[in-house]
């Protein structure tokens, strides 16, 4: 019995309309929680489509401290199955990913289950003929849990019971909407490998920095503003390289980042770059464009460019920058401890121009040898370290609140409001105040 487990009423203390208290972020205890009442709850991003093309294709994941297996089943459908074996709960498949053949094969007895996790066969079935064994747990197989494959975006919910996928992310969908409507047939592929970052802090502290938009001029001044300055001895007409393209506007003044705007949904999702965004001035592409227009028509190829929306957090998971075609996925460890893996899409039909200006923003600033991302972790972990201070427990999110969020926080504000962070724990405390079994 700890100190929070069996009471809610203390964890509803954490939380206040404009101010969290530092356990959220420290406490071993609260963290086991988070994974139980909010990570198996809700729609955690598991991979993409593109990484299981083939029939019998898997990859492996670990979500909130559970192994799974995302693979393609014969018939086209992909699966995700808890990755434990049946008979004694050994962990079924150990590499990161390949291909089954149509069936997995636990590695200690050999039971065998199909790729829609029904168990095929076990050796020696005289065996069992007296026992209770047709009707135990063993012989359904593989757990297969609640999944969603949104434009190739693969989800899977670990409880039996908790909110429908359209009711959990509603109209933030459209982000990834227009992620996958960039290219031309309609259709993203993760390519080359990921990217995997060790964090030593708390997963919120990444979630969080998603849609802060008070930090890039300050925290960015070292990696960002370096290229900037180096940048001014050219001349006006100079062409704009494009890592000098990608890294300037993250030193953007404070009416930057306030007019780009975010918008913020149920749930703890939300996106910044409502109006334009640090990718909005991008230099064009024209024969890419070209294929926008042939695609899907002038005005309709417009209306998906002119969208540039910066960073959505499909709360808590998936983050994702649509513009760029750059996400990150969040892997809780532990309190102080959480993995960001990165990956890279191409936008299928697309010149490869878009993929090398993606896989370029990836190096610049998301991957573990980036020089933008390691201000972030800096920051991360200065937080972590000093809320083990014993001063001051709590944590201000006070900038531009108004009480009428208590009613909803739905709706678009200004880029540089707090709002999107209070979103978020908005729906941590109503997760982590749900009695267990609930739901
Ligand atoms: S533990 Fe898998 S077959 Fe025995
Ligand atoms: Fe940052």
């Amino acid at each position: 019995m700890g100190k929070y487990a069996d009471d809610i009423a203390r964890i509803d203390g954490l939380v206040r309309p404009d101010q969290v208290h530092r356990d959220v972020y420290c406490d071993p205890e609260l963290f086991e929680l988070e994974m139980q009442r909010l990570w198996h709850r809700t729609w955690i991003y598991v991979g993409h489509d593109s990484q299981v093309p083939k029939p019998g294709d898997y990859y492996t994941a670990d979500i909130a401290g559970q192994p799974v297996v995302m693979v393609r089943a014969m018939d086209g459908a992909v699966h995700v199955l808890l990755n434990r074996c049946a008979h004694k709960g050994a962990k079924l498949v150990s590499a990161a990913a390949g291909n089954c053949r149509g069936q997995l094969r636990c590695p200690y007895h050999g039971w065998t289950y199909r790729t829609d996790g029904s168990l095929r066969t076990v050796p020696l079935k005289t065996g069992y003929a007296d026992t209770d064994f047709a009707q135990s747990e063993a012989a359904k197989g593989m757990t297969r849990l609640s999944t969603e494959s949104y434009r190739g975006f693969v989800f899977t919910r670990l409880s039996a019971n908790g909110p429908s996928f359209q009711e959990y992310f509603g109209a933030s969908l459209s982000s990834i909407d227009n992620m996958a409507d960039r290219s031309p047939e309609g259709r993203l592929e993760i390519t080359g490998g990921v990217l995997r970052y060790l964090h030593n802090c708390n997963w919120k502290m990444f979630i969080e920095n998603l849609n802060d938009a008070m930090h890039p001029m300050v925290a960015h001044e070292s990696s960002a503003g370096t290229a900037r300055d180096l940048w001014k001895e050219q001349p006006a007409d100079a062409p704009v390289p494009m890592v000098i393209e990608q890294f300037v506007p993250f030193v953007s003044n404070y009416d930057f980042f306030d007019r780009m705007g975010v918008q913020v949904y149920e749930h703890g999702h939300s996106y910044t770059g409502v109006n334009f965004s640090i990718h909005s001035k991008y230099s064009s592409v024209p024969e890419y464009e070209a294929s926008m227009e042939q695609a899907y028509g002038p005005e309709r190829a417009h209306a998906i460019l002119g969208e540039a929306r910066h960073n959505t957090v499909y709360y808590p998971s998936l983050t994702i920058k649509g513009a760029i075609q750059t996400i990150r996925v969040v892997r809780p460890l532990a309190a102080d401890k959480t993995l960001i893996e990165s990956y890279t899409l191409r936008l299928v039909g697309a010149p490869d121009e878009l993929l090398a200006r993606s896989v370029m923003y990836t190096r610049l600033i998301n991957a573990p040898t980036s020089v933008v991302g390691h201000d972030d972790l800096h920051c991360y972990r200065a937080i972590q370290e000093g809320l083990a201070s014993g001063a001051n427990p709590w944590v201000s999110l006070h900038r531009d609140y108004k009480p009428a969020e208590q009613t909803s926080v739905v709706g678009r504000y200004n880029g540089t409001s707090e709002i999107s962070m209070r979103g978020q724990f908005r729906a941590w405390l109503a997760a982590m105040t749900q009695a267990d079994g609930a739901r």
